[in-house]
């Protein structure tokens, strides 16, 4: 069973082998490959809904680079770690460039692609991994609401955003095929609205929708970190500690456990599949990610997705959504380069039904926020503890929002 677990590593995509290649140094060479490809992707018929791909590809890898250096160089220590190691560090600025917030309105996010396409283009993107030159595009982080229908807490959110500039952070959201966006225009929701499927809880649509947000998160190659939300989440900390951490991070936060709760949901299905009970685990479905985790999900074509789908065929409720995601970055191997945690804070002290508690108007007090803030027992980049653990927290009612907005600037620093 051992041996037949390792032969799923040496199963990388070719994409994957050759992003790896590219990995390092921008040569002519590599440049005139990259040409070579996208001429590829026209003689192939990518017409008129590429025209964005390409735009963000060529304004990324073809820019001329500037002196700015890309890292951030101011940093400071945010906790006091009681343990002898020093405290996690991550930074706490915005990257350089002008200060012209929201110049560039983001393209729409809606296309005519069909998800077989979608997840075809999605894997050549990573190949143009590492073009980008040093003073280029800045990192972006992708937000993505896995939503009904409306997103009830837009207003907090749009407060979150308010100011930042359009160049670092994108937004994606999958709602009800049905639904058409009743904001206005300039919403940075507006457009940002990606073809859609109808999902059922606890169904396997639900990872084929957080599949599709990645697969159109990873179309634009300056996202780096895919942040998967609902639109019961709500952000606890202002939009350049959220970018600083989550830009700054050397892991994913796929939450990932393995205990008796976790192999209890085991069935026999799975070892039929070459998914042992070794390598089963369980987590909360809100997820962060680096872009080589995104690919590797958008590209699982393999590894773990036919399981789990034959697995809930007729099955009212599977176990996909706990399971097949930190099952996968088991599969992967994926060992220290993940966190295992999520970054979206769940009340489970008072569950119901095996759901975490829901908050309510009435709850939300400045105590309740500094408490989800003050939660700095994690561990970040190979520091022990004293990091932030909660940027994100989850199970807030539409009726949230008012008290939310209010507590907004003098809680979580932003508005
Ligand atoms: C999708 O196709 C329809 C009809 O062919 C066209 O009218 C529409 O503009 C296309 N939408 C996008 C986003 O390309
Ligand atoms: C963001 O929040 C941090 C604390 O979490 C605070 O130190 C910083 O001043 C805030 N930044 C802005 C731009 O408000
Ligand atoms: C299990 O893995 C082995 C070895 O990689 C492979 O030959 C076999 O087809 C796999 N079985 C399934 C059901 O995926
Ligand atoms: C996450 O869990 C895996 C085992 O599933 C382990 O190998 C890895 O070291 C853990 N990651 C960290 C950062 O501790
Ligand atoms: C992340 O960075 C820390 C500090 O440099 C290092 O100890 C750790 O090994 C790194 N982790 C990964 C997965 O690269």
């Amino acid at each position: 069973m051992k041996e037949k677990d390792d032969t799923h590593k040496q199963q990388q995509l070719p994409a994957m082998r050759a992003a790896s290649r590219f990995g390092g140094k921008v040569s002519l060479l590599d440049v005139a490959l990259v040409l070579l490809l996208v001429s590829l992707g026209f003689v192939l018929g990518l017409t008129s809904s590429n025209v964005m791909f390409l735009r963000s590809f060529y304004s990324s890898a073809l820019m001329p680079p500037s002196p700015k250096s890309l890292l951030l160089s101011s940093t400071t220590t945010t906790a006091r770690a009681t343990s002898k190691t020093p405290p996690p560090v991550y930074p706490s600025s915005l990257p350089p460039g002008n200060n012209h917030p929201q110049q560039r309105r983001q393209p729409t996010a809606m296309h005519n692609m069909t998800d077989d396409e979608l997840f075809w283009r999605a894997s050549m993107a990573p190949k143009l991994r590492g073009r980008r030159p040093p003073g280029g595009a800045p990192k972006k982080v992708a937000f993505m609401f896995l939503v009904r229908g409306d997103l009830p807490l837009r207003p907090l959110w749009e407060k979150f955003f308010a100011g930042q500039r359009a160049e670092l952070y994108s937004i994606y959201v999958h709602a009800h095929p049905s639904y058409s966006f009743a904001g206005s225009p300039d919403s940075i929701f507006y457009g940002r609205y990606i073809p859609s499927k109808a999902t059922k809880w606890g169904d396997a649509s639900l990872v084929d929708a957080e599949r599709r947000l990645l697969a159109n998160a990873l179309l634009d190659v300056d996202n780096e970190r895919f942040a998967l939300l609902s639109e019961a989440c709500i952000p606890v900390y202002n939009f350049t500690t959220v970018y600083g951490y989550l830009t700054g991070a050397n892991t994913s936060f796929v939450d990932s456990y393995e205990n008796g709760g976790s192999r209890s949901r085991y069935r026999d299905f799975f070892a039929g599949r070459n998914i042992t009970l070794a390598k089963w685990r369980k987590g909360a479905q809100w997820f962060e990610m680096d872009r080589a985790l995104a690919l590797e999900v958008a590209a699982d074509n393999e590894l773990c997705i036919p399981a789990f789908r034959d697995f809930c065929v007729g099955r009212q409720e599977c176990l996909i959504d706990e399971h097949y995601l930190p099952t996968l970055v088991s599969l992967l191997g994926w060992g220290r380069r993940n966190a295992n945690r999520t970054l979206t804070y769940a009340d489970w002290k008072r569950p119901v039904n095996r759901h975490p508690h829901t908050h309510t108007a009435e709850e939300v007090t400045e105590k309740l926020i500094g408490e989800i803030r003050a939660d700095k027992s994690c561990s970040y980049n190979g520091a022990r503890s004293g990091a932030i653990c909660n940027l994100f927290a989850r199970k807030f009612t539409p009726d949230t929002l008012q008290p939310l907005l209010r507590l907004a600037s003098k809680v979580m620093a932003f508005g």
